[in-house]
Formats: C-alpha cells, structure tokens, sequence
C-alpha cells in the first residue's frame, strides 16, 4: 500500500465486481439502443474505460472537461466548461459517466447545460457516491458504491493530480491535505 494512503475502502476484486454489475445494468437497460457515453474528464477515465468493455450493446464516447477544485478537496460550486463535446448530443440517449458525486454541484451543472441540447434521455453513471455530502437534490441513475465522508484517490480519482493510478480506492492521509 502507497505510503500517504490511511486505508483501503474498494479492493480491485470489488472494483471489478461493480463494474461488471453496472454494465450489466446498462446492457439491459438500453438494448436496442446505442448510448453515447459522457465521461467528464480526467477522472472519469479509467472508470469509463473498464465500463465500456463490461456493457456488451454497442455503445460511443465522448468527453467533456469541468474546472474543478484545483488543488484543494474542497467544491467551489464555480463550474466552468474546459473541454466541450465534439459533436451534437440531440436525439442521442446520453448517459453521463462521473468518477464520484461529492455535493453534486458539478454534474447539476452539466446535467442542466447537456439537457438544453435535447437529448432523448440524460442519465447518471457514477462509480462512487458520497450521499451524505450533497448539497444539491440529485440521485445517480447508476451507481457503483456509496462511500463515507473521506477524501479519497485512486481509480481515476486525485489529489492534485497524484494517485489517479492506484489500482484500487484508497483513503487520503488526511494531514496529506489539511
Ligand atoms: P462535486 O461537485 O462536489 O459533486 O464534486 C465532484 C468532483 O469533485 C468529482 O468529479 C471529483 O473530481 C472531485 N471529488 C469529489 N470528492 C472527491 C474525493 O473524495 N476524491 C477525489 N476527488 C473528489
Ligand atoms: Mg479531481
């Protein structure tokens, strides 16, 4: 285990395991369908690229960036869009893919922007939730996990652009941040 990490919360046997039950969630959900997958940048991707191999309808990707905490673990509620879609999102069944829902402000922020572009129907696909955190009404469609109140990395997920490559969730030493 990395030296900065207190304690691991999802082994990568249980990263597999939720994984495989969302894209079998997908895969009977949208049959007949081909979902367009929004993954929002940077942390979204290593979870987006285990999902999609583990739905098994034909699905596309695409990407958006949001300005986020900086290097603090902390949400400004201030969104901003880095990185745009590279195509039109209407008629398609999108379904945005998140890394974690913290207090919810950023993906309200995207779900309000991507559902003036009229899709056929905006879900949610996160891997982690903090449900106790949240400042916004707002539910995953799909989830993989709810996770207590800790900061954590790994998976995609980071601490000032560190730890995205731990295979595994781990929680943050805390006197790493404060
Ligand atoms: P929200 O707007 O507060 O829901 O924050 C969502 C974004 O904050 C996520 O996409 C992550 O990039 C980041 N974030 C929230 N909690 C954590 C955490 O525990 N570890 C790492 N990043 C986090
Ligand atoms: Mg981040």
């Amino acid at each position: 285990m990395q030296e900065n990490i207190k304690e691991i919360l999802l082994t990568k046997e249980q990263i597999a395991a939720g994984v495989a039950r969302l894209g079998k969630e997908i895969t009977a959900d949208y049959q007949g369908k081909v979902p367009l997958l929004v993954a929002v940048l940077k942390g979204a991707v290593v979870f987006l690229s285990d999902l999609i191999r583990a739905i098994e309808i034909p699905v596309r990707f695409d990407f958006m960036a949001v300005s986020s905490y900086g290097p603090s673990t902390q949400t400004t509620g201030q969104v901003q869009i880095l990185k745009d879609l590279g195509q039109s999102i209407e008629g398609q069944h999108v379904i945005v893919v998140e890394d974690i829902i913290d207090t919810g402000l950023t993906l309200r922020y995207i779900l309000e922007n991507l559902s003036s572009r009229k899709p056929a129907s905006l879900k949610i696909c996160t891997f982690l939730d903090k449900p106790s955190r949240r400042e916004v009404d707002l539910k995953p469609d799909y989830n993989g996990y709810d996770i207590p109140d800790e900061f954590v990395v790994g998976y995609g997920l980071d601490f000032a652009e560190q730890y995205r490559n731990l295979p595994y969730i781990g929680v943050l030493k805390p006197e790493k941040y404060k």
